[in-house]
């Protein structure tokens, strides 16, 4: 059965749009591990716009359960990683102006730069995941370049419906098996959410399914309600 890693630099998001203390992503850690997350998920970007360097250190001290820590390879992200050594590494690729990570990694155009960085992250005993498109090319480069694991761009099948996700779903299927195959551990991610996971969660040997914007935002939908209670009670007791 998957396990569940929760991305929680959202929680940074909202804290970074007042660049203040609150909500900090190293409590509501705490609270996704109550809740049953099986690791934790940040990603430090190289514009810090959610994730801040003192939040992955703050976490590598505090949560019981492991730390993924996703990052661009560059010289800058391997240094931090060797630092802080978290307990996986996952490779994406990282553009600015992007909202979010848009597009798995290009390993063909990348082989040895990303084979020094692997090397250089697994010499820590670090493991390292790459964030790939579900194409035999990608997991074949995986493979080679020396990634412990994959995990599969699920946006595409996120964004599709009916026959056409269906499609991507078999895309996605063929794709674990490839991985299973050369000894690869496969997790997958991205737009998961309430709808749409268990198809991707029964598929066999699926290891870990990174999910974060839908559980933030079913948190803030079942959690407002009790906010706005809370703060009418100040206001008009006494
Ligand atoms: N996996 C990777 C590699 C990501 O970059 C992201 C988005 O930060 C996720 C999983 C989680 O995606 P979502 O927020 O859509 O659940």
């Amino acid at each position: 059965m998957a396990t569940l890693g929760v991305n929680i630099d959202h929680i940074a998001n909202v804290r970074q749009a007042r660049k203040t203390v609150e909500p900090d992503p190293v409590q509501f850690a705490f609270l996704a591990e109550l809740g049953g997350a099986d690791s934790i998920t940040v990603h430090l970007r190289e514009d810090r716009r959610h994730i801040q360097d003192r939040d992955v250190f703050l976490l590598k001290e505090t949560i019981k359960t492991k730390l993924n820590l996703e990052m661009a390879a560059t010289e800058e992200m391997l240094e931090i990683a060797k630092k802080l050594l978290p307990d996986y590494v996952t490779l994406v690729p990282e553009k600015r102006e992007e909202v979010t990570t848009e597009g798995g990694l290009d390993l063909k155009s990348n082989v040895q730069y990303l084979k020094k960085a692997v090397g250089y992250l697994k010499d820590s005993n670090i493991k390292v995941s790459a964030f790939i498109d579900p194409l035999d090319e990608q997991i074949n480069y995986s493979k080679e370049i020396g990634f412990d694991f994959i995990e599969l761009h699920t946006g595409k099948f996120a964004e599709l419906s009916g026959s056409e996700q269906y499609k991507e779903l078999q895309r996605i299927i063929e794709s674990t098996h490839l991985a299973n195959d050369l000894g690869l551990v496969v997790n997958a991610g991205h737009g998961l959410n309430y709808n749409n996971v268990k198809k991707i969660a029964s598929i066999n040997n699926m290891n870990e399914l990174n999910i974060g914007h839908s559980i933030v935002a079913r948190a803030l939908a079942i959690g407002l309600e009790k906010s706005v209670r809370e703060m009418k009670s100040l206001i008009t007791s006494n």
